[in-house]
């Protein structure tokens, strides 16, 4: 089936779908970014997705493209239009195009770009093993709770990784501590059993996967220091995990060459994403 976009105002065919070549996402990476995961055609988390948005636009002083109302809207219909089941909505807002100027456009109109794709979230078949995280330099610049489109350091990480064979790279910052994964959060069970994941501040993205497995582990009464953890702190971890929008939950086995604990998903990884799974599918068993 022909997928359809939405491009400023139209939905298109995908391949008719085009931004001006002066956008100023294309020339200076000035736009900013969600994805959304949609499980069973509804959307996992919209509130969380379109306040971080707000938020991103905010410090970037950007203006809405339009009402949240009518981007409900859109996605609503590209689900449909799509016939998206499981998958993901991409949206991304930029300060539109002018002629190239690094200072701000004096009339802005942003583009807004939307799209959705089918695919599968939080692949079981990668569970089963878990999966390798390689530790990379954190390059990038200092406000990474912005979810900019401005991706070269996570780019280059997670091709780093590929061609490793792992799955996703940590990325460490000058003293040694993990920030987070190119598009995903870093957690561990350390050798005393204590949960450990980075307090989100500019210092990483807030993920919006991050703060519902939070809830979760407030639900169930199980206790966790959000701080900074050392890549030999995770080297020594019984468990580790990475969450995101389009993983869920995922155990991660294996950082640069060493195994996690016995080298299998540990127990409270597996209980955190069967918990998240039936949140996001609604489904309780
Ligand atoms: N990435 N950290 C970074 C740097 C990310 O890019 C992402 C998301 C996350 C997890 O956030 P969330 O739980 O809201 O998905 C953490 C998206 C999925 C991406 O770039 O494709």
């Amino acid at each position: 089936m022909a997928r359809v976009a939405y491009v400023n105002r139209r939905f298109l065919p995908l391949p008719a779908a085009r931004v001006h070549i002066e956008d100023r996402g294309f020339q200076f990476a000035d736009g900013v970014y969600e994805v959304i995961p949609v499980q069973e055609g509804r959307l996992i988390e919209e509130a969380g997705h379109m306040d971080r948005l707000g938020r991103s636009l905010h410090e970037l002083r950007m203006p809405w493209p339009t009402t949240r109302r009518v981007m409900a809207l859109v996605m609503r219909e590209l689900v449909r239009r799509n016939r998206l089941r499981e998958g993901i909505i991409y949206l991304q807002v930029t300060r539109g195009s002018s002629p190239r100027d690094f200072r701000f456009p004096p009339d802005p109109a942003p583009t807004l770009v939307i799209t959705a794709r089918s695919q599968v979230l939080g692949p079981q078949r990668l569970v089963e093993d878990g999966v390798g995280v390689i530790t990379i330099p954190d390059i990038r610049w200092k406000r990474r709770d912005i979810k900019s489109v401005s991706l070269l350091p996570q780019v280059l990480g997670k091709q780093r990784a590929a061609e490793a064979g792992a799955y996703e790279a940590w990325m460490v910052d000058e003293d040694g501590f993990v920030t987070e994964g190119t598009s995903s959060n870093a957690w561990i069970v350390n050798r005393e059993g204590v949960l450990v994941t980075r307090q989100a501040n500019h210092m990483i993205l807030r993920g919006v996967t991050r703060q519902a497995v939070l809830r979760l582990l407030a639900e169930e009464g199980r206790g966790l220091e959000e701080r900074p953890f050392t890549v030999d702190e995770a080297y020594q971890a019984r468990e580790a995990f990475l969450t995101s929008s389009s993983n869920y939950v995922m155990p991660v086995t294996r950082i640069d060459d060493r195994s996690v604990g016995n080298g299998k998903p540990g127990s409270l990884v597996l209980k955190l994403r069967d918990l998240y799974v039936a949140y996001a599918t609604g489904r309780t068993s």
